[in-house]
């Protein structure tokens, strides 16, 4: 049996840099049998490798339908993610995955869904968004309220004016003093709640960013009478194996990297803090 620790190759097919510290990757597998052959849900990862430096769990953040090519969406924050800042077309790295649970796009078929992300989080939720944009008459009305610390820091704008003729699209960011021609809203992602058509009636929610905006997007809905078990948020967690056999990511009685990371809300709101981190109770 193949040792599924062991990674795939894939050469670096194009970058984009999103941001100053942020690049989108697209990638395919170099072996002939994996090439054309890479199926995955939206909310799933990879573990990305630099050969002999480290590996890092990284989401996917491209459309499931292309299985010849995919993409990752990469915020340089340390040392392994700064060195793939420096990957340029023809670079080769190592693939081991897909990984983990997804976004529940069948639970929320013919039902509303509201997508909530901060900064980097919508990378993951990317894969989502086009999911529904080609199955757009599966699923009722589709709201995105995206919020960044900056215009400067938001990703994927240059898809927005298409996204925006199939659902509705919400922008807000921290703070807008450099940008004079910023015309979205001002304030943390919350306050997009007074602007959105979203109701609590048969809507699935789906958030991703940092763990302390999903606590107060996802406790604010519950507040304004959304399901926490139809709201639905993706734990980022220290990785080793992605497979269960390490326990490094390990949450209570969870494993991140094959029960997660997409939990519904309600399956963590009431584990302790220390367990759960920021989403869990003090
Ligand atoms: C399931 C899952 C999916 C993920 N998907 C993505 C993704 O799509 N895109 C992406 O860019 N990242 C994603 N991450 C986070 C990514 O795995 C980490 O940023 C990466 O492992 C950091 O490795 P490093 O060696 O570069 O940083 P390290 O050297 O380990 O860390 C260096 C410094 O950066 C800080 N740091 C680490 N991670 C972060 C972070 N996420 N944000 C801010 N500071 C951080 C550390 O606290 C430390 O101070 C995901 C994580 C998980 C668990
Ligand atoms: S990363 Fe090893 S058990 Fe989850």
């Amino acid at each position: 049996m193949a040792n599924p620790l062991i990674p795939h190759s894939a050469v670096v097919l194009d970058v984009v840099a999103e941001n100053a510290d942020t690049s989108t990757f697209t990638l395919q597998f170099t072996e002939e049998e994996k090439k054309g052959d890479f199926a995955f849900q939206p909310g799933q990862f990879n573990m990305l490798s630099m050969f002999g430096v480290g590996e890092a769990p990284i989401s996917i953040s491209s459309d499931g339908c292309s299985p010849d090519t995919f993409t990752h969406t990469i915020r340089h924050v340390g040392s392994l993610t700064k060195m793939f800042s420096r990957l340029k077309k023809g670079d080769l790295i190592g693939i081991r995955g897909p990984y983990g649970t997804g976004w529940p796009m069948d639970e929320a078929r013919g039902k509303d869904v509201l997508i909530v992300a901060g900064g980097i989080g919508l990378a993951p939720l990317r894969p989502a968004i086009y999911e529904i944009l080609r199955n757009r008459g599966d699923y009722g009305k589709v709201e995105l309220l995206y919020g960044a610390k900056n215009p400067g820091e938001m990703l994927f704008t240059r898809y927005f004016d298409d996204w925006s003729k199939d659902f509705t699209v919400h922008l807000t960011v921290d703070d807008s003093s450099e940008h004079a021609d910023w015309a979205h809203g001002t304030g943390v992602v919350t306050k997009l709640f007074e602007m959105m058509d979203s109701t609590p009636k048969d809507t699935v929610v789906m958030t991703c960013g940092p763990e302390i905006m999903m606590k107060y997007v996802a406790s604010g809905l519950q507040q304004r009478g959304f399901d926490p078990s139809q709201t639905f948020v993706s734990l980022e967690r220290k990785m080793h194996c992605g497979i269960k056999k390490c326990g490094r990511c390990q949450v209570g009685t969870s494993f991140v990297c094959q029960d997660g990371p997409v939990f519904p809300y309600s399956a963590v709101a009431n584990q302790p803090a220390k367990i759960v981190g920021a989403l869990g109770r003090v």
